[in-house]
């Protein structure tokens, strides 16, 4: 695309030249079909309108040196997309109907998959929903899949200049027995007051805590969290967070350099133990933290004085994004090439 400033693209919607749909009628998948049209026509007694049946995912595709486009552990979103769906009583969509359209999207919309080294990726967006009419709480019978794509820059608009986080007590995401592992739209809505507050006060994102206890970190808002200490890389195990592929990799990648690394209850007091921290999603890559403000105890936790990420979160970041856009070898088998 030409005249396009990817260097300084925001987290947003862009238009591109498809989307793809497919419907779910009479206990099966239709088959897929493309459309020009950024809009839907849906029932005014949709499930996915009244009782939130709605999932979706997150992905991204990256453009390497080499000119060819690659796809990032993206079974693994097609899994997840499974597990989310199963969690609200939707029917499955197929691993392998999902690859279609995964590839066949990214085919009808290469214009728009950013150039290497702008810092921007082509974010690719499957969602689910209930189409079909039902008035009392109940599973429709009728869903819709849509796949789309627009081309974005990173989620926090400071890329990886760490952000200051504000942990919440006031508000909840998820509960434990809830949908918190589950993609699904509700527990975004549900996040929106804790975001909004936490930015307010002028913090990019709130951390929220467990919300049996409130003594547990659970995550930063639509990104895991994880903290450095003593060789070792700690992250939150939750039963009500998103069991995110990037933290699943990173994990991966400390274990090779050498790290331990600890899936565990993460209490709030342990904050202070870490020489660094992050938040780390598809959307927000590594967002390295500055700062977390606990405003109940008034305490400040201090990763980054000078605004430059930590050493290993660097070597985390650098390792991560290498793969991702093929400067480093693909060692660990993620990485799909889309011809
Ligand atoms: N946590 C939440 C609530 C998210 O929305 C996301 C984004 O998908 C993540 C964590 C990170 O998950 P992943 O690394 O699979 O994108
Ligand atoms: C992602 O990282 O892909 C997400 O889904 C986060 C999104 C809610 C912005």
């Amino acid at each position: 695309m030409e005249n396009t400033d990817w260097k300084n693209m925001p987290f947003g919607y862009i238009k591109t030249d498809y989307n793809i749909r497919c419907l779910y009628s009479n206990g099966g998948w239709g088959t897929l079909e493309k459309s020009d049209s950024d809009y839907i026509n849906i029932h005014i007694a949709a499930t996915a309108l009244h009782y939130g049946q709605e999932v979706f995912e997150g992905l991204k595709a990256y453009m390497g040196k080499d000119g060819r486009i690659r796809l990032f552990r993206w079974e693994d979103n097609a899994r997840r997309f499974i597990h989310s769906a199963e969690g609200i009583i939707m029917p499955e969509f197929p691993v392998e109907l999902f690859r279609e359209a995964l590839f066949e999207i990214i085919r009808l919309n290469r214009r728009f998959v950013p150039p290497y080294g702008s810092g921007a990726t082509l974010y690719i967006r499957p969602l689910l929903y209930g189409s079909g009419p039902e008035v009392g709480v109940k599973p429709a019978l009728e869903y819709t899949f849509i796949i789309f794509v627009t081309p974005v820059g990173p989620y926090f608009r400071e890329g990886f200049k760490p952000v200051n986080m504000m942990i919440c007590r006031e508000f909840d995401r998820a509960a434990p027995l809830g949908t918190g592992t589950f993609k699904v739209g509700g527990n975004y809505a549900a996040s929106l007051r804790a975001i909004i507050a936490a930015k307010r006060k002028g913090y990019s994102n709130s951390i929220f805590l467990d919300a049996r206890e409130k003594k547990y970190i659970d995550e930063c808002g639509p990104a895991n969290f994880y903290g450095i200490k003593d060789n070792t890389y700690v992250t939150p195990r939750s039963d009500s967070i998103l069991d995110s592929i990037t933290n699943r990799s990173l994990i991966e990648i400390a274990q090779s350099m050498g790290m331990k690394t600890e899936r565990r209850p993460v209490p709030v007091e342990e904050l202070e133990s870490f020489t660094e921290a992050g938040a780390c999603g598809t959307a927000a890559v590594i967002s390295p933290i500055a700062k977390i403000f606990d405003p109940v105890t008034n305490k400040i936790y201090e990763y980054s004085k000078d605004c430059i990420a930590g050493p290993i979160t660097t070597i985390l970041y650098k390792k991560l994004t290498g793969i991702q856009n093929g400067d480093e070898p693909d060692e660990f088998g993620w990485i799909t090439i889309v011809d």
